[in-house]
Protein backbone atom coordinates (compact mmCIF):
# COMPACT_ATOMS: atom_id res chain seq x y z
CA UNK A 1 0.00 0.00 0.00
CA UNK A 2 1.44 3.34 -0.72
CA UNK A 3 2.54 5.85 2.17
CA UNK A 4 0.11 8.37 1.14
CA UNK A 5 -2.70 5.87 1.22
CA UNK A 6 -1.71 4.42 4.66
CA UNK A 7 -1.03 7.96 6.10
CA UNK A 8 -4.90 8.81 4.92
CA UNK A 9 -6.20 5.60 6.21
CA UNK A 10 -4.48 6.81 9.80
CA UNK A 11 -5.95 10.02 9.61
CA UNK A 12 -9.29 8.98 8.82
CA UNK A 13 -9.29 6.63 11.98
CA UNK A 14 -8.08 9.01 14.41
CA UNK A 15 -10.42 11.76 12.72
CA UNK A 16 -13.60 11.19 15.15
CA UNK A 17 -16.83 12.85 13.92
CA UNK A 18 -16.51 16.69 14.46
CA UNK A 19 -18.33 17.93 17.85
CA UNK A 20 -19.44 21.24 18.80
CA UNK A 21 -18.33 23.57 21.72
CA UNK A 22 -19.60 22.70 24.62
CA UNK A 23 -22.16 21.51 26.99
CA UNK A 24 -23.60 22.88 29.62
CA UNK A 25 -24.74 21.45 32.88
CA UNK A 26 -27.97 19.31 32.95
CA UNK A 27 -30.96 19.77 35.16
CA UNK A 28 -30.43 15.80 35.48
CA UNK A 29 -27.92 14.25 37.81
CA UNK A 30 -26.60 11.14 35.91
CA UNK A 31 -28.95 8.80 38.50
CA UNK A 32 -32.44 10.79 38.31
CA UNK A 33 -35.21 10.21 35.90
CA UNK A 34 -34.94 12.38 32.79
CA UNK A 35 -38.64 13.27 32.24
CA UNK A 36 -39.14 13.86 28.43
CA UNK A 37 -42.57 15.59 26.01
CA UNK A 38 -43.53 14.75 23.03
CA UNK A 39 -44.05 17.43 20.75
CA UNK A 40 -45.96 16.24 17.37
CA UNK A 41 -46.97 13.02 18.49
CA UNK A 42 -48.40 10.78 15.16
CA UNK A 43 -46.62 8.36 13.20
CA UNK A 44 -42.81 9.08 14.14
CA UNK A 45 -44.00 11.01 17.85
CA UNK A 46 -45.61 7.73 18.78
CA UNK A 47 -42.38 5.29 17.69
CA UNK A 48 -39.70 8.06 19.00
CA UNK A 49 -41.98 8.28 22.48
CA UNK A 50 -42.26 4.26 22.84
CA UNK A 51 -38.03 4.15 21.84
CA UNK A 52 -37.60 6.39 24.83
CA UNK A 53 -39.69 4.98 27.22
CA UNK A 54 -37.80 2.10 26.68
CA UNK A 55 -35.20 3.19 29.16
CA UNK A 56 -36.50 2.64 32.58
CA UNK A 57 -35.05 5.91 33.91
CA UNK A 58 -37.29 7.96 31.22
CA UNK A 59 -40.51 8.73 32.14
CA UNK A 60 -43.00 10.71 30.50
CA UNK A 61 -44.84 13.54 31.39
CA UNK A 62 -46.79 15.48 28.39
CA UNK A 63 -47.63 15.14 24.57
CA UNK A 64 -48.57 18.08 22.30
CA UNK A 65 -50.48 17.44 18.97
CA UNK A 66 -52.55 19.68 16.96
CA UNK A 67 -55.33 16.70 16.01
CA UNK A 68 -57.58 15.61 19.18
CA UNK A 69 -57.51 11.97 18.40
CA UNK A 70 -53.54 11.59 18.45
CA UNK A 71 -54.18 13.07 22.04
CA UNK A 72 -56.11 11.16 22.90
CA UNK A 73 -54.51 8.03 21.50
CA UNK A 74 -51.28 8.98 23.61
CA UNK A 75 -53.65 8.91 26.74
CA UNK A 76 -55.11 5.59 26.10
CA UNK A 77 -51.45 4.65 25.33
CA UNK A 78 -49.66 5.91 28.20
CA UNK A 79 -52.13 6.93 30.94
CA UNK A 80 -54.57 9.01 31.65
CA UNK A 81 -52.46 10.97 33.61
CA UNK A 82 -50.41 12.14 30.58
CA UNK A 83 -51.25 15.91 30.51
CA UNK A 84 -51.71 16.98 26.84
CA UNK A 85 -52.18 20.84 24.82
CA UNK A 86 -52.30 21.68 21.50
CA UNK A 87 -49.83 24.50 22.73
CA UNK A 88 -46.12 23.43 22.47
CA UNK A 89 -45.20 26.70 24.63
CA UNK A 90 -47.15 25.29 27.56
CA UNK A 91 -44.82 21.73 26.96
CA UNK A 92 -41.62 24.34 27.09
CA UNK A 93 -42.81 26.27 30.29
CA UNK A 94 -43.10 23.35 32.37
CA UNK A 95 -40.57 22.52 35.25
CA UNK A 96 -41.22 18.94 35.24
CA UNK A 97 -40.04 18.38 31.25
CA UNK A 98 -36.15 18.11 31.04
CA UNK A 99 -35.81 17.14 27.18
CA UNK A 100 -38.42 17.31 24.35
CA UNK A 101 -38.79 15.04 21.05
CA UNK A 102 -40.18 17.08 18.64
CA UNK A 103 -41.81 15.09 15.90
CA UNK A 104 -43.88 17.73 14.03
CA UNK A 105 -43.73 18.35 9.87
CA UNK A 106 -40.71 19.86 9.02
CA UNK A 107 -41.88 23.36 8.57
CA UNK A 108 -42.32 23.72 12.51
CA UNK A 109 -38.84 21.98 13.59
CA UNK A 110 -36.57 24.93 14.11
CA UNK A 111 -39.21 27.62 15.12
CA UNK A 112 -39.78 24.98 17.87
CA UNK A 113 -36.43 23.81 18.55
CA UNK A 114 -34.76 27.04 19.19
CA UNK A 115 -37.35 27.64 21.55
CA UNK A 116 -37.00 24.90 23.04
CA UNK A 117 -33.22 25.21 23.78
CA UNK A 118 -34.53 28.76 25.03
CA UNK A 119 -36.41 26.86 27.94
CA UNK A 120 -33.46 24.91 28.83
CA UNK A 121 -34.70 21.78 27.27
CA UNK A 122 -32.78 19.17 25.92
CA UNK A 123 -34.18 18.23 21.99
CA UNK A 124 -34.44 14.95 20.01
CA UNK A 125 -35.49 16.80 17.06
CA UNK A 126 -36.46 14.79 13.80
CA UNK A 127 -34.75 15.04 10.84
CA UNK A 128 -34.60 16.98 8.69
CA UNK A 129 -33.05 19.58 10.77
CA UNK A 130 -34.38 22.00 8.93
CA UNK A 131 -36.89 22.47 6.26
CA UNK A 132 -35.07 25.98 4.29
CA UNK A 133 -31.33 26.02 4.39
CA UNK A 134 -31.24 29.65 6.25
CA UNK A 135 -32.61 28.24 9.27
CA UNK A 136 -29.64 26.01 9.66
CA UNK A 137 -27.46 28.71 11.26
CA UNK A 138 -29.71 30.36 14.04
CA UNK A 139 -30.27 26.92 15.37
CA UNK A 140 -26.39 25.90 15.10
CA UNK A 141 -25.86 29.23 16.90
CA UNK A 142 -28.75 28.81 19.65
CA UNK A 143 -27.62 24.96 20.32
CA UNK A 144 -24.00 26.54 21.16
CA UNK A 145 -25.16 29.40 22.75
CA UNK A 146 -27.56 27.18 25.15
CA UNK A 147 -25.05 24.26 25.61
CA UNK A 148 -27.90 22.11 25.77
CA UNK A 149 -27.59 18.58 24.33
CA UNK A 150 -29.57 18.82 20.74
CA UNK A 151 -29.60 15.32 18.57
CA UNK A 152 -30.91 15.19 15.15
CA UNK A 153 -33.04 12.07 14.51
CA UNK A 154 -31.43 10.08 11.67
CA UNK A 155 -31.06 6.90 13.78
CA UNK A 156 -28.64 5.40 11.17
CA UNK A 157 -25.81 7.55 12.59
CA UNK A 158 -26.18 4.84 15.57
CA UNK A 159 -26.82 1.93 13.91
CA UNK A 160 -24.51 -1.04 14.74
CA UNK A 161 -24.73 -1.67 10.21
CA UNK A 162 -23.50 1.83 9.93
CA UNK A 163 -21.01 1.37 12.86
CA UNK A 164 -19.94 -1.52 10.90
CA UNK A 165 -19.32 0.03 7.57
CA UNK A 166 -17.46 3.15 9.20
CA UNK A 167 -14.88 0.67 10.68
CA UNK A 168 -14.30 -1.16 7.66
CA UNK A 169 -13.59 2.14 5.10
CA UNK A 170 -11.75 3.90 7.82
CA UNK A 171 -9.60 0.36 8.53
CA UNK A 172 -8.93 0.43 4.45
CA UNK A 173 -10.50 -2.63 3.87
CA UNK A 174 -12.00 -2.16 1.18
CA UNK A 175 -8.67 0.41 0.09
CA UNK A 176 -8.91 3.62 -1.20
CA UNK A 177 -12.96 4.67 -0.96
CA UNK A 178 -13.92 6.14 -5.00
CA UNK A 179 -17.44 6.00 -5.35
CA UNK A 180 -20.74 5.27 -3.23
CA UNK A 181 -24.46 4.51 -4.30
CA UNK A 182 -27.28 4.46 -2.30
CA UNK A 183 -31.09 4.14 -3.01
CA UNK A 184 -34.34 4.18 -1.27
CA UNK A 185 -37.10 2.47 -3.50
CA UNK A 186 -41.01 1.53 -2.40
CA UNK A 187 -43.70 0.84 -4.28
CA UNK A 188 -47.02 1.26 -2.48
CA UNK A 189 -49.39 3.86 -1.87
CA UNK A 190 -48.55 4.43 2.05
CA UNK A 191 -44.97 4.10 1.53
CA UNK A 192 -45.54 7.20 -1.40
CA UNK A 193 -47.05 9.01 1.54
CA UNK A 194 -51.05 8.28 0.58
CA UNK A 195 -51.38 8.37 4.77
CA UNK A 196 -55.06 7.85 6.33
CA UNK A 197 -57.02 10.81 6.20
CA UNK A 198 -59.00 10.48 10.03
CA UNK A 199 -62.72 10.21 9.73
CA UNK A 200 -63.50 13.09 12.27
CA UNK A 201 -60.62 15.49 10.96
CA UNK A 202 -62.38 19.34 10.59
CA UNK A 203 -61.61 22.66 11.98
CA UNK A 204 -62.87 21.48 15.13
CA UNK A 205 -60.68 18.16 15.90
CA UNK A 206 -57.42 20.01 14.11
CA UNK A 207 -56.01 22.90 15.02
CA UNK A 208 -54.89 24.25 11.45
CA UNK A 209 -54.17 27.72 11.94
CA UNK A 210 -50.94 26.18 14.24
CA UNK A 211 -50.52 23.47 11.70
CA UNK A 212 -50.15 26.14 9.03
CA UNK A 213 -47.66 28.28 10.97
CA UNK A 214 -45.66 30.46 8.79
CA UNK A 215 -46.60 28.69 5.98
CA UNK A 216 -48.81 30.81 3.37
CA UNK A 217 -52.61 30.82 4.37
CA UNK A 218 -54.96 28.44 2.93
CA UNK A 219 -58.56 27.35 3.93
CA UNK A 220 -59.16 24.03 6.30
CA UNK A 221 -57.92 20.33 4.22
CA UNK A 222 -57.37 17.63 5.60
CA UNK A 223 -55.43 16.11 3.07
CA UNK A 224 -52.65 18.71 3.58
CA UNK A 225 -52.52 17.76 7.11
CA UNK A 226 -52.62 14.11 7.40
CA UNK A 227 -49.91 13.96 3.99
CA UNK A 228 -48.33 17.27 4.45
CA UNK A 229 -44.81 15.87 3.27
CA UNK A 230 -46.29 15.97 -0.37
CA UNK A 231 -46.11 19.80 -0.48
CA UNK A 232 -43.37 21.75 0.06
CA UNK A 233 -45.45 24.21 2.19
CA UNK A 234 -44.45 21.81 4.93
CA UNK A 235 -42.30 19.25 3.90
CA UNK A 236 -39.00 18.73 1.99
CA UNK A 237 -39.68 16.33 -0.81
CA UNK A 238 -37.73 13.37 -1.42
CA UNK A 239 -34.51 14.27 -0.77
CA UNK A 240 -35.04 16.32 2.78
CA UNK A 241 -37.09 13.30 3.75
CA UNK A 242 -34.94 10.56 2.43
CA UNK A 243 -31.71 11.79 1.46
CA UNK A 244 -31.19 13.04 4.44
CA UNK A 245 -30.79 9.43 5.55
CA UNK A 246 -28.60 8.54 3.53
CA UNK A 247 -26.47 11.45 3.55
CA UNK A 248 -26.43 11.09 7.54
CA UNK A 249 -25.26 7.35 7.33
CA UNK A 250 -22.64 8.28 4.89
CA UNK A 251 -21.59 11.37 6.46
CA UNK A 252 -20.78 9.03 9.75
CA UNK A 253 -19.16 6.21 8.24
CA UNK A 254 -16.47 8.31 5.84
CA UNK A 255 -16.39 11.33 8.52
CA UNK A 256 -17.46 13.77 5.73
CA UNK A 257 -18.54 17.48 6.03
CA UNK A 258 -20.90 16.97 3.11
CA UNK A 259 -20.11 17.48 -0.90
CA UNK A 260 -19.04 20.43 -3.52
CA UNK A 261 -21.71 19.74 -5.97
CA UNK A 262 -24.93 18.55 -6.83
CA UNK A 263 -27.06 17.75 -9.16
CA UNK A 264 -30.59 15.93 -9.34
CA UNK A 265 -32.74 15.71 -11.44
CA UNK A 266 -36.09 13.35 -11.68
CA UNK A 267 -39.90 14.07 -11.75
CA UNK A 268 -43.28 13.17 -10.45
CA UNK A 269 -43.89 10.30 -12.56
CA UNK A 270 -46.78 8.00 -10.77
CA UNK A 271 -48.32 9.49 -8.03
CA UNK A 272 -50.31 11.87 -9.15
CA UNK A 273 -52.50 13.11 -6.64
CA UNK A 274 -52.15 16.60 -6.44
CA UNK A 275 -48.79 16.76 -4.90
CA UNK A 276 -46.46 19.44 -5.82
CA UNK A 277 -43.23 17.38 -4.60
CA UNK A 278 -41.30 14.52 -7.32
CA UNK A 279 -41.72 10.72 -6.48
CA UNK A 280 -38.61 10.18 -8.55
CA UNK A 281 -35.05 11.85 -7.58
CA UNK A 282 -31.83 11.01 -8.63
CA UNK A 283 -28.62 12.56 -7.61
CA UNK A 284 -25.26 13.07 -8.12
CA UNK A 285 -22.90 14.43 -5.61
CA UNK A 286 -19.10 15.31 -5.62
CA UNK A 287 -17.28 14.77 -2.95
CA UNK A 288 -13.99 16.98 -2.90
CA UNK A 289 -10.93 15.33 -0.87
CA UNK A 290 -10.05 16.31 2.56
CA UNK A 291 -8.22 16.09 5.66
CA UNK A 292 -11.05 12.70 6.44
CA UNK A 293 -11.20 10.92 3.00
CA UNK A 294 -10.14 10.58 -0.52
CA UNK A 295 -12.18 12.80 -3.11
CA UNK A 296 -15.54 10.31 -4.18
CA UNK A 297 -18.76 10.40 -5.84
CA UNK A 298 -21.98 9.46 -4.70
CA UNK A 299 -25.11 8.86 -6.67
CA UNK A 300 -28.41 8.41 -4.67
CA UNK A 301 -31.92 7.23 -5.87
CA UNK A 302 -35.16 7.21 -4.48
CA UNK A 303 -38.20 5.86 -6.65
CA UNK A 304 -41.70 5.60 -5.44
CA UNK A 305 -42.94 2.94 -7.77
CA UNK A 306 -40.21 0.87 -8.17
CA UNK A 307 -41.29 -2.36 -9.94
CA UNK A 308 -40.45 -4.06 -6.54
CA UNK A 309 -42.74 -6.11 -3.83
CA UNK A 310 -40.58 -4.72 -0.66
CA UNK A 311 -39.01 -1.81 -0.12
CA UNK A 312 -35.23 -1.32 -0.43
CA UNK A 313 -33.20 0.49 1.24
CA UNK A 314 -29.28 0.35 1.20
CA UNK A 315 -25.62 1.15 0.18
CA UNK A 316 -22.69 0.59 -1.58
CA UNK A 317 -19.30 1.48 -1.30
CA UNK A 318 -17.08 1.09 -3.51
CA UNK A 319 -12.87 0.87 -2.94
CA UNK A 320 -9.76 -0.09 -4.53
CA UNK A 321 -9.86 -3.36 -2.92
CA UNK A 322 -13.37 -4.14 -2.17
CA UNK A 323 -16.80 -3.45 -2.19
CA UNK A 324 -19.85 -3.91 0.59
CA UNK A 325 -23.40 -3.39 0.16
CA UNK A 326 -25.81 -2.64 3.31
CA UNK A 327 -29.80 -3.07 3.61
CA UNK A 328 -31.41 -2.02 7.27
CA UNK A 329 -29.89 -5.28 9.39
CA UNK A 330 -27.16 -6.43 7.17
CA UNK A 331 -23.85 -6.22 5.41
CA UNK A 332 -22.16 -7.76 2.72
CA UNK A 333 -18.45 -7.30 1.71
CA UNK A 334 -16.54 -8.27 -1.09
CA UNK A 335 -12.52 -7.86 -0.87
CA UNK A 336 -10.69 -8.10 -4.41
CA UNK A 337 -6.97 -7.47 -3.56
CA UNK A 338 -4.89 -5.76 -6.80
CA UNK A 339 -3.80 -8.42 -9.54
CA UNK A 340 -0.59 -10.61 -8.41
CA UNK A 341 -0.01 -10.56 -12.48
CA UNK A 342 -1.27 -7.21 -14.86
CA UNK A 343 -2.49 -10.13 -17.70
CA UNK A 344 -2.00 -9.15 -21.04
CA UNK A 345 -4.03 -7.97 -24.41
CA UNK A 346 -1.30 -9.20 -27.14
CA UNK A 347 -3.36 -11.42 -29.60
CA UNK A 348 -3.75 -8.13 -32.18
CA UNK A 349 0.21 -7.59 -32.42
CA UNK A 350 2.63 -9.09 -35.02
CA UNK A 351 3.81 -12.75 -33.25
CA UNK A 352 7.31 -12.01 -33.17
CA UNK A 353 6.05 -8.40 -31.33
CA UNK A 354 4.08 -11.52 -28.92
CA UNK A 355 6.56 -13.62 -28.24
CA UNK A 356 8.91 -11.35 -27.48
CA UNK A 357 6.78 -9.82 -24.94
CA UNK A 358 6.07 -13.38 -23.90
CA UNK A 359 9.07 -14.18 -22.79
CA UNK A 360 10.06 -10.66 -20.73
CA UNK A 361 6.48 -11.14 -18.99
CA UNK A 362 7.30 -14.73 -18.19
CA UNK A 363 10.61 -13.85 -16.48
CA UNK A 364 9.39 -10.91 -14.78
CA UNK A 365 6.26 -13.13 -12.99
CA UNK A 366 7.55 -16.06 -12.57
CA UNK A 367 5.52 -19.93 -12.63
CA UNK A 368 4.36 -19.66 -9.12
CA UNK A 369 3.33 -16.06 -9.16
CA UNK A 370 1.50 -16.99 -12.99
CA UNK A 371 -0.40 -20.17 -11.16
CA UNK A 372 -2.12 -17.86 -8.45
CA UNK A 373 -2.95 -14.99 -11.12
CA UNK A 374 -5.41 -12.37 -10.16
CA UNK A 375 -7.08 -12.54 -6.46
CA UNK A 376 -7.73 -13.78 -3.82
CA UNK A 377 -11.35 -12.90 -3.62
CA UNK A 378 -13.02 -12.79 -0.10
CA UNK A 379 -16.36 -12.69 1.12
CA UNK A 380 -18.15 -11.48 4.46
CA UNK A 381 -20.81 -10.57 6.04
CA UNK A 382 -22.29 -8.62 9.40
CA UNK A 383 -25.93 -9.52 10.64
CA UNK A 384 -27.60 -6.83 13.20
CA UNK A 385 -28.60 -9.50 16.08
CA UNK A 386 -32.37 -10.57 16.15
CA UNK A 387 -35.09 -7.11 17.49
CA UNK A 388 -31.81 -4.88 17.01
CA UNK A 389 -33.22 -1.48 16.40
CA UNK A 390 -31.23 1.77 15.59
CA UNK A 391 -34.10 4.10 16.49
CA UNK A 392 -33.74 2.32 20.19
CA UNK A 393 -30.17 2.92 19.77
CA UNK A 394 -30.37 6.04 18.64
CA UNK A 395 -32.53 7.40 21.61
CA UNK A 396 -30.17 5.57 23.82
CA UNK A 397 -27.68 7.44 22.44
CA UNK A 398 -29.47 11.12 22.98
CA UNK A 399 -29.86 9.94 26.68
CA UNK A 400 -26.50 8.95 27.11
CA UNK A 401 -25.67 12.81 26.37
CA UNK A 402 -28.81 14.04 28.27
CA UNK A 403 -26.95 12.27 31.43
CA UNK A 404 -23.70 12.75 30.67
CA UNK A 405 -23.55 16.13 29.00
CA UNK A 406 -21.29 14.17 26.57
CA UNK A 407 -21.61 15.54 23.50
CA UNK A 408 -23.81 13.68 20.81
CA UNK A 409 -22.10 12.65 17.31
CA UNK A 410 -25.47 13.49 15.27
CA UNK A 411 -25.34 17.22 16.75
CA UNK A 412 -27.13 20.58 15.19
CA UNK A 413 -23.38 20.70 12.83
CA UNK A 414 -24.03 16.91 11.60
CA UNK A 415 -27.67 17.54 11.08
CA UNK A 416 -26.85 20.86 8.75
CA UNK A 417 -24.16 18.79 7.17
CA UNK A 418 -26.83 16.29 5.98
CA UNK A 419 -29.82 18.64 5.63
CA UNK A 420 -28.37 21.31 3.63
CA UNK A 421 -27.04 19.26 0.67
CA UNK A 422 -30.13 17.53 1.11
CA UNK A 423 -32.52 20.81 0.71
CA UNK A 424 -30.07 21.81 -2.10
CA UNK A 425 -30.93 18.80 -4.06
CA UNK A 426 -34.31 20.12 -4.41
CA UNK A 427 -33.29 23.68 -5.62
CA UNK A 428 -30.72 21.83 -8.17
CA UNK A 429 -34.08 19.35 -9.18
CA UNK A 430 -36.14 22.86 -9.39
CA UNK A 431 -33.38 25.10 -10.77
CA UNK A 432 -32.66 22.10 -13.38
CA UNK A 433 -28.32 23.17 -13.00
CA UNK A 434 -25.30 21.62 -10.58
CA UNK A 435 -25.26 23.57 -7.65
CA UNK A 436 -22.47 23.90 -5.51
CA UNK A 437 -21.80 23.81 -1.74
CA UNK A 438 -19.44 25.04 1.09
CA UNK A 439 -19.28 22.15 3.37
CA UNK A 440 -17.12 24.34 5.53
CA UNK A 441 -19.18 26.92 5.68
CA UNK A 442 -22.44 24.86 4.95
CA UNK A 443 -23.43 27.16 2.59
CA UNK A 444 -24.06 27.19 -0.98
CA UNK A 445 -21.50 28.89 -3.37
CA UNK A 446 -21.82 30.25 -6.98
CA UNK A 447 -19.49 27.46 -8.15
N1 LIG B 1 -36.24 9.03 11.67
C1 LIG B 1 -37.12 8.43 10.90
O1 LIG B 1 -36.92 7.33 10.41
C2 LIG B 1 -38.43 9.13 10.63
C3 LIG B 1 -39.51 8.39 10.14
C4 LIG B 1 -40.72 9.05 9.96
C5 LIG B 1 -40.82 10.41 10.22
N2 LIG B 1 -39.74 11.10 10.66
C6 LIG B 1 -39.84 12.55 10.91
O2 LIG B 1 -40.75 12.76 11.99
C7 LIG B 1 -41.49 13.95 11.78
C8 LIG B 1 -42.97 13.62 11.87
O3 LIG B 1 -43.32 12.74 10.83
P1 LIG B 1 -44.60 11.81 10.98
O4 LIG B 1 -44.52 10.81 9.92
O5 LIG B 1 -44.72 11.34 12.38
O6 LIG B 1 -45.77 12.85 10.65
P2 LIG B 1 -47.27 12.81 11.21
O7 LIG B 1 -48.07 13.67 10.32
O8 LIG B 1 -47.69 11.39 11.40
O9 LIG B 1 -47.15 13.47 12.64
C9 LIG B 1 -46.87 14.81 12.81
C10 LIG B 1 -47.70 15.32 13.97
O10 LIG B 1 -47.26 16.62 14.30
C11 LIG B 1 -48.39 17.36 14.73
N3 LIG B 1 -48.10 18.78 14.60
C12 LIG B 1 -48.01 19.53 13.49
N4 LIG B 1 -47.67 20.80 13.80
C13 LIG B 1 -47.53 20.83 15.15
C14 LIG B 1 -47.23 21.84 16.07
N5 LIG B 1 -46.97 23.08 15.67
N6 LIG B 1 -47.22 21.54 17.39
C15 LIG B 1 -47.50 20.29 17.81
N7 LIG B 1 -47.79 19.28 16.98
C16 LIG B 1 -47.81 19.54 15.66
C17 LIG B 1 -49.51 16.88 13.83
O11 LIG B 1 -50.74 17.10 14.46
C18 LIG B 1 -49.18 15.41 13.65
O12 LIG B 1 -49.91 14.58 14.53
C19 LIG B 1 -41.06 14.48 10.43
O13 LIG B 1 -40.10 15.49 10.59
C20 LIG B 1 -40.43 13.31 9.73
O14 LIG B 1 -39.42 13.67 8.82
C21 LIG B 1 -38.56 10.48 10.88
Amino acid sequence: MPASRRRFLRNAASASVAFPAMAAQSAVSPNSKVRIATIGIGGMGFGDTRNALKDPGVELTAVCDLYTGRLERAKELFGTDLITTRDYREVLARNDVDAVIIATPDHWHVPIAIEALKAKKDVYLQKPMIHKISEGKPLIEEARRSGRILQVGSQYVSSAIYRKAREIVQSGQIGQLTMVEAWLDRNTATGAWQYTLAPDASPATIDWDRFLGSAPKRPFDANRFFRWRNYNDYGTGLAGDLYVHLLSGLHYVTNSKGPRSVYTTGGLRYWKDGRDVPDVMLALFDYPQSKEHPAFNLALRVNFKCGMPEERFGFRFVGTEGSFTTSYDTLEMVRTPEESVPGYTIGTFPKAMQDAYLKEYNEKYPEMVRKNKGRVVENSSFKASDGYSAHVAHHEAFMEGVRTRKPVVEDAVFGMQAAGPALLCNESYYQKSILYWDPERMEPVKS
